[in-house]
């Protein structure tokens, strides 16, 4: 694993966007798959100002969304097919048509979770997968307890993330949809890349915990310690509880030329 400390968000944003455009250059139908959060918008927006200034090109890109909330109508603003509009695809040269979330307003939930699977194998697979992390330690939607060998499926959100996102609705947990459709651990284990992005004080344990934990369903980002390719960005609040942060600022520093991410 490797943990990048970066120095400010342009930092953190201009690493992330090097990271995705250097995994979406391997292929020529490059799969990316994306998050939604507060945490990539910096690279998402990194990722426009490079595009719109012509230094580089996500047309070739198909991707695939982590996870959705059950029910939220076609047009809600939180609805994670919008978000990612919003904070991403409004500002590249993304085919919205070649993007795909899982559905939460599919009639038949089990069946639109087996055809997500089935869309992204179609797709050869997950080149690169952007991940934010939870406080409590989740990733996409796996709360706490989720099985690490789990695929896309329907979840229960923990009170702790709903009100973590309450913000997103004004301020209402009530307003926080208790269901979600995800992307389970293993489908998100099975991308070529994980680019994990979080900052803040508030997600100090979940790094802690994700980089130097046991690996246990209780945090379920610990399961990427079993992936042989991840890189962490994070700001220094989010290390305050990192024990080997120095050896990892040493490392950055050292960092052959020719190693790319
Ligand atoms: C939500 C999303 C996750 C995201 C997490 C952290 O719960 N489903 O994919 O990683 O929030 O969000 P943020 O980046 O805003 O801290």
């Amino acid at each position: 694993m490797e943990v990048i400390v970066t120095s400010s968000p342009a930092h953190l944003a201009g690493l992330g966007a090097d990271a995705v455009l250097e995994a979406m250059g391997r292929r020529a139908r490059p799969t990316l798959g994306l998050a939604t959060g507060s945490s990539p918008r910096g690279i998402y927006a990194e990722l426009g100002r490079r595009v719109r200034e012509g230094e580089a090109s996500l047309a070739r890109v198909r991707a695939f969304l982590l996870d959705e909330y059950v029910g939220l109508g076609e047009d809600h603003p939180q609805r994670y097919r919008n978000v990612i509009a919003r904070d991403l695809l409004d500002h590249v040269d993304i085919d919205p048509g070649r993007v795909r979330g899982p559905d939460g307003l599919a009639d038949d939930i089990e069946a639109e979770c087996v055809a997500y699977e089935q869309a992204i194998t179609r797709a050869g697979g997950i080149d690169l997968q952007i991940l934010g992390i939870g406080s409590d330690g989740h990733i996409a939607f796996n709360e706490p307890g989720s099985s690490l060998a789990s695929r896309t499926r329907i979840k229960t959100l923990t009170r702790q993330t709903r009100q973590d996102n309450a913000r997103f609705f004004g301020d209402d947990v009530e307003a926080v949809p208790v269901h979600c459709l995800t992307q389970g651990i293993a489908t998100i284990m099975a991308a070529g890349h994980l680019l994990l992005v979080t900052t803040g004080r508030a997600k100090a344990e979940a790094v802690h915990q994700l980089v130097e934990g046991p690996i246990s369903a209780m945090w379920p980002a610990t399961a990427l310690q079993w992936h042989p390719h991840v890189t962490v960005l994070v700001d220094e609040a989010a290390c305050a509880r990192l024990q080997l942060a120095p050896y990892f600022v040493d490392t950055f520093e050292h960092k052959p030329d020719w190693q790319g991410f």
